[in-house]
């Protein structure tokens, strides 16, 4: 973006502005928030959405009480899912007693759904093994299929962007998984046997790292995590637990890339994230 648009932008109160990795760095500032809460996203099959460079704005948010909500394995398969695994007790127990390494071989060699057959690799994770954030996506897309790390994609460069600005970045302080490991077919939204098949991973990743807060990058990460059906736009701006975590759930990045006016409530969620770890560091 040339510097009079930005400057024309800041002037409008559209700021901080998110670019791309590599084109521009973030500019703070406050702005009013959209008065109207559009409907929240749909996910549908996820596609690499072309580079975008964006304003955000902000908002003040006024804090809602926690709420405890307990994980559970997730629920409901839509009609005409493939068969997937059945519920292995031996196999979750296993699976949580696993180190990092460890942890990471089992998602690399894993045959527990039909994800498997059409993946080129699986992408466990990446990040700080000692971060204090987590963030949650929903699945590896082509780019992460290829490279083996999730959010490389242009929703990963938005999602670094986000990052850099709250001062953390991957590998710093962030550590990045997915509600499933290998890359659904046509980049289409996770189904719920795959969820659950993929579910002891994500679990075994938070009990070694053991983060201060967990973000849910859109809907199906926020269902992974919570074990129950959820409307994005009901638990934006609200403290939920995953166990004892704290889990604040926001849009997907690709979601954003599609739907630029929801940027600002990204970084609402974002803010209301930072500001719970704040108070929580505060009350420690
Ligand atoms: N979208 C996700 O949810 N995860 C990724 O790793 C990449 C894109």
């Amino acid at each position: 973006m040339n510097p009079r648009r930005a400057a024309i932008l800041r002037e409008m109160g559209y700021t901080p502005l998110w670019r791309l990795r590599g084109l521009a760095e973030t500019v703070p500032a406050a702005a009013p928030q959209p008065a109207v809460e559009p409907a929240p996203p749909g996910l549908p099959a996820r596609e690499e959405a072309p580079p975008a460079q964006v304003s955000m704005a902000p908002p003040s948010r006024a804090e809602v009480p926690p709420a405890i909500v307990r994980p559970a394995r997730p629920a409901v398969a839509p009609a005409g899912v493939p068969a997937a695994a059945q519920p292995d007790p031996q196999r979750d127990a296993r699976i949580a007693t696993l180190d990092w390494d460890a942890l990471d071989a089992e998602i690399t060699a894993c045959r527990a759904c039909g994800l498997c057959e059409r993946r080129k690799q699986a992408v466990p994770g990446v990040g700080d093994r000692a971060a204090e954030w987590l963030f949650v996506g929903e699945g590896p897309g082509a780019e992460e299929d290829e490279r083996g790390e999730p959010f490389v994609g242009q929703a990963g460069k938005l999602l670094d962007a986000m990052l850099a600005a709250l001062g953390l970045a991957r590998g710093r302080g962030v550590y990045i998984a997915n509600a499933v490991k290998c890359r659904p077919p046509g980049n289409r939204t996770p189904e719920a046997p795959e969820i659950a098949a993929c579910n002891p991973f994500l679990q075994r990743q938070i009990d070694l790292l053991q983060p201060r807060i967990i973000v849910a990058l859109g809907r199906p990460a926020a269902q992974a995590l919570l074990g129950s059906e959820v409307k994005i736009g009901e638990v934006r701006g609200k403290v939920l637990r995953h166990g004892s975590i704290p889990l604040v759930v926001t849009y997907h990045p690709a979601y954003l890339l599609r739907n630029l006016p929801d940027k600002a409530k990204a970084w609402a969620d974002l803010c209301f994230a930072r500001d719970t770890l704040r108070r929580l560091g505060a009350d420690a």
